[in-house]
């Protein structure tokens, strides 16, 4: 068997302390033509996004042909102990309501007492003076005690405020760089990622077509642009494309005249003009009116056939069972489950897999 053409390991992704993807392992064969479905937020299009380095993974190894283009052994965050970091930060937390409750407390009874000397003033009249001056000085003292204590209180408080828990000061430094010398890090260029960019050419859902340029023109510039190909070449592959999307009769229009279907179908033939060795689809049809569906799915039917390797991130069940060789379930930054469309829909081996197809499609 060959190698794989595209090898994803270790591959992780955090943003701050929000661990999107955990720990992602696949390998994918030429003519692959994988489904991604899983609940929302569970981390598919991040996933799509790192394969292209529209997002910088936190941490792993990519390759393309054999070829590592990102690879990163040791993510900061990994040395950060999260457990004591939280339990330091909640301790603190609670200091700081506490000492803050102390300061108010102490600033009440000062407010208590200044009442209380306004009322024995004001009933002087009723004590002899022996008994007023005892009541006086008793007074007096307490004021002494509570100014002290508000005192004590504030500069508890100041302390607090002045020393915040860091996350830095639960961070292994030396453990950290020991594990980058032990295993060193690719770092990628623009070069690189412009050239994977071109490999594994990305669908978006929302089409990111240039709203400026005509339907020709869409298929022409990164041609021309980053694989330098010359003007004619390039709009003869454009056509050629455009037609394989049944887009001929459009080529001049603008991107604002055309629907839903038509835009996506455009997106595709340009991504086909780079002559890709892989497409990532990020629900490529999730965006379009539902009669408008059909189309998309049909060209990306087609393209199955033609032994294009296909990653398709994906809520038409109907696409990922029909024409997808594997389909993929992730939840929670994890692939929980891989497996032939059969085997994932008729017999899925995980709990989590049943109840999120139960939830989507029924029993
Ligand atoms: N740029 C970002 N900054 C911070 N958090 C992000 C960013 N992009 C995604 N996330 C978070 O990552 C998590 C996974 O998002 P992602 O878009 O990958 O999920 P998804 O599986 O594609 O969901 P959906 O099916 O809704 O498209 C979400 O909690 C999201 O809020
Ligand atoms: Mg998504």
């Amino acid at each position: 068997m060959n190698a794989p053409i595209l090898k994803i390991a270790n591959l992780a992704k955090y943003f701050g302390a929000n661990k999107v993807l955990k720990d992602i392992n696949l390998e994918v064969n030429k003519g692959d033509v994988i489904s991604i479905i899983g609940p929302s937020g569970s981390g598919k299009s991040t996933f799509l996004r790192c394969l292209d380095l529209l997002e910088t993974p936190t941490r792993g190894t990519l390759s393309f042909n054999e070829e590592i283009y990102f690879n990163i052994n040791a993510c900061k965050d990994d040395f950060v102990d999260y457990q004591e970091f939280n339990k330091a930060l909640e301790f603190y937390n609670n200091e700081l309501i506490r000492t803050e409750d102390e300061v108010a407390i102490w600033s009440n009874k000062l407010i208590e007492h200044k009442l209380e000397v306004h009322k024995i003033k004001e009933e002087k009249n009723n004590y002899s003076v022996e008994e007023f001056n005892a009541k006086n000085n008793e007074l007096k003292s307490l004021k002494n005690d509570y100014l002290a204590n508000l005192k004590l209180a504030k500069k508890e408080y100041k302390d607090i405020r002045k020393t915040p828990i860091l996350k830095r000061d639960f961070y292994d430094e030396n453990a950290y760089k020991q594990a980058i010398f032990d295993n060193p890090s690719i770092i990628v260029n623009s070069k690189t990622i412009n050239h994977i960019r071109s490999k594994v050419v990305m669908v978006f859902q929302s089409f990111n077509l240039f709203n400026n340029m005509n339907v020709l023109e869409n298929c022409i510039i990164a041609q021309t642009k980053v694989l330098k190909v010359p003007y004619n070449e390039a709009k003869e592959k454009a056509i050629k494309h455009l037609t394989s999307v049944n887009m001929q009769d459009r080529m001049n229009y603008k991107i604002s005249e055309l629907s839903g279907g038509q835009k996506q179908r455009v997106a595709i033939a340009r991504a086909l003009c780079m002559d890709p060795e892989i497409i990532l689809f990020d629900e490529p049809t999730s965006a379009l009116d539902p009669e408008m569906v059909g189309e998309v799915l049909e060209v990306m039917k087609n393209l199955a056939k033609t032994g294009l390797t296909m990653i398709v991130v994906t809520h038409e069940m109907g696409f990922a069972k029909d024409v997808s060789k594997k389909v993929i379930f992730m939840e929670n930054g994890y692939i929980v489950e891989q497996g032939k469309p059969e085997d994932i829909f008729n017999n899925p081996q995980e709990e989590r897999t049943r109840s999120f197809l139960k939830r989507y499609i029924g029993n």
